[in-house]
């Protein structure tokens, strides 16, 4: 399957739900691409195939990157790094603060997880202001292990999120461009 026919199966799947979570905003639902045997596997293959060679690890987002990160691992043979909402891990943990919209939240990595200096790709449903995007690469470097890149579903334009990753010199791939 080509990167466009893997892109026109995972968009023509997305739904655009109007004024969801709140009024003026457009939520889009990818549970219908999770749904589909056919396009997940599209889309974890279309978001490894470009760092092919140089990772040996996904690191995935709770919780919606955890469900492609899991395919990712099927396509391309790596490992999980589980990289989770506070509180959750129960061995050491190293932790990193990030801001939402109201507030903030913290991503944990198990401490020693991997060995020093493994190449990471990072995976997630969506990119929109960074925030998330970039707490991982954080915690990721400060764990002692490399950033091999970023790869998304779905890059939502002019939230920043792509420029506060290329600041980071984090090379950056996504599927679909809202
Ligand atoms: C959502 C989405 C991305 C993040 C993108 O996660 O899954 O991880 O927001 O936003 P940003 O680029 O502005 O940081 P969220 O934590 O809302 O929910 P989830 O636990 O369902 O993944
Ligand atoms: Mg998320």
């Amino acid at each position: 399957m080509t990167l466009s026919s893997e892109a026109a199966l995972v968009d023509g799947l997305i739904e655009a739900i109007p004024d969801f979570p709140q009024k003026g905003v457009t939520f889009r639902d990818l549970t219908p691409v999770f749904a589909d045997g056919a396009a997940l596997k599209a889309l974890a293959t279309a978001l490894t195939r470009p760092f092919e060679g140089h990772f040996d690890s996904i690191g995935g987002l709770e919780a919606r990157g955890f469900l492609i990160a899991g395919a990712a691992s099927v396509v391309s043979g790596a490992g999980v790094l589980s990289v989770r909402k506070a509180g959750k891990l129960p061995r050491a943990v190293l932790s990193q603060e990030y801001a939402l919209e109201y507030g903030t939240a913290a991503f944990e990595v198990h401490v020693g997880q991997l060995p020093a200096g493994s190449r990471v790709l990072i995976i997630d449903d969506v990119l929109a202001t960074g925030g998330t995007a970039l707490a991982a690469v954080n915690l990721i470097e400060r764990a002692g292990w490399h950033v091999a890149g970023f790869a998304v579903a779905l890059e939502l334009d002019g939230l920043g999120g792509r420029s506060k990753l290329e600041e980071r010199g984090v090379e950056t791939f996504s599927l679909l461009q809202y």
